[in-house]
């Protein structure tokens, strides 16, 4: 018997959501939470024990069919005990799917299994743009432009002292059914993905966070992915100073997702937003 262990953090977009998707470039940067799984081979049919921020059954659903396709890659069956110990929201746009796709493959397949990895995460993340992928991969800061090589980005220390996440809940839409609708509205939404790669660029070059994070919001506002209740919470952190945006796919119905919030003292977001605070920690 042999104990492997693996881990991929979550991530959060810093700008470029959805634009990325249609060529637009984007900056994201790993965050302190993460999937870590420990491995344990043996003969007996496989069990996986959920630990932490526990899956519904759709995301056990998800595991098993992460496992499944690792296996196809390898062509042989795993059998024994493997744990998955979660700390990144699930579905709020802070790379769980992606996370728990690059830890397992890193389990079952080795760590040097990056193009099997990648094959695995666009069938079960149809669509996606690859920067989930690229930071999580790589782990550290990723400037990022569909169909060239990921580049390392370094952002200032201190860009995201005081940051903090508001969890505005579950979307009522998955990323991949939202990618699927935004590709249908291309031409619609052509100059909000243009604003939202302008904001990329400016953040490249020094711009100011805050100042970014309040136009690219208003991008996001015209995609339609931003829920009215998130969208209020951020006219109200705004209306105090800050800036704040929806991080990831964000939603069409249910919950808004995990929002970024910036710019103001956190004990006047606090009093702004009934949901629970996250401090956030880029790696
Ligand atoms: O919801 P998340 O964390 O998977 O982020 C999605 C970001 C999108 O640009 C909307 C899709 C993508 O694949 O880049």
């Amino acid at each position: 018997m042999t104990l492997i262990s693996s881990v991929a953090s979550g991530k959060i977009i810093l700008t470029g959501e959805y634009a990325v998707v249609f060529g637009y470039p984007g900056i994201a940067t790993p965050v302190s939470c993460a999937t870590i799984i420990s491995y344990t081979n043996s003969k007996e049919p496989l069990t996986i024990t959920f630990r932490g921020i526990k899956p519904t059954e759709r995301g056990e659903e998800y595991v098993r069919r992460v496992v499944e396709l690792c296996e196809k890659e390898a062509r042989k069956t795993f059998g024994g005990s493997l744990i998955i110990d979660n700390s990144i929201p699930l579905g709020k746009g802070m790379g769980s799917s992606t996370a728990l796709v690059i830890s397992v493959c890193r389990t079952l397949l080795g760590t040097d299994c990056e193009e099997a990895a990648k094959r695995i995460e666009d069938t079960v993340n149809p669509g996606n743009s690859g920067l989930d992928f690229a930071v999580i991969w790589r782990n550290e800061p990723v400037f990022f432009k569909k169909s060239t090589d990921p580049k390392s980005i370094t952002l200032p220390n201190d860009l995201l002292t005081g940051a903090v996440l508001i969890d505005s809940g579950t979307p009522g839409e998955t990323t991949p059914e939202l990618v699927a609708w935004m590709k249908t509205r291309e031409a619609e939404v052509h100059d909000a993905l243009a604003q939202i790669g302008s904001c990329t660029e400016r953040l490249a070059a020094d711009g100011d966070l805050a100042t970014i994070v309040r136009e690219h919001h208003q991008a996001q506002l015209k995609l339609g992915v931003v829920t009215p209740r998130a969208g209020s919470l951020i006219a109200n952190i705004q209306a105090a100073g800050g800036a704040a945006k929806v991080l990831g796919a964000g939603a069409r119905t249910g919950g808004g997702g995990m929002i970024l919030a910036l710019g103001c003292d956190p004990k006047v977001i606090a009093r702004i937003s009934a949901e629970a605070l996250f401090p956030c920690f880029p790696l």
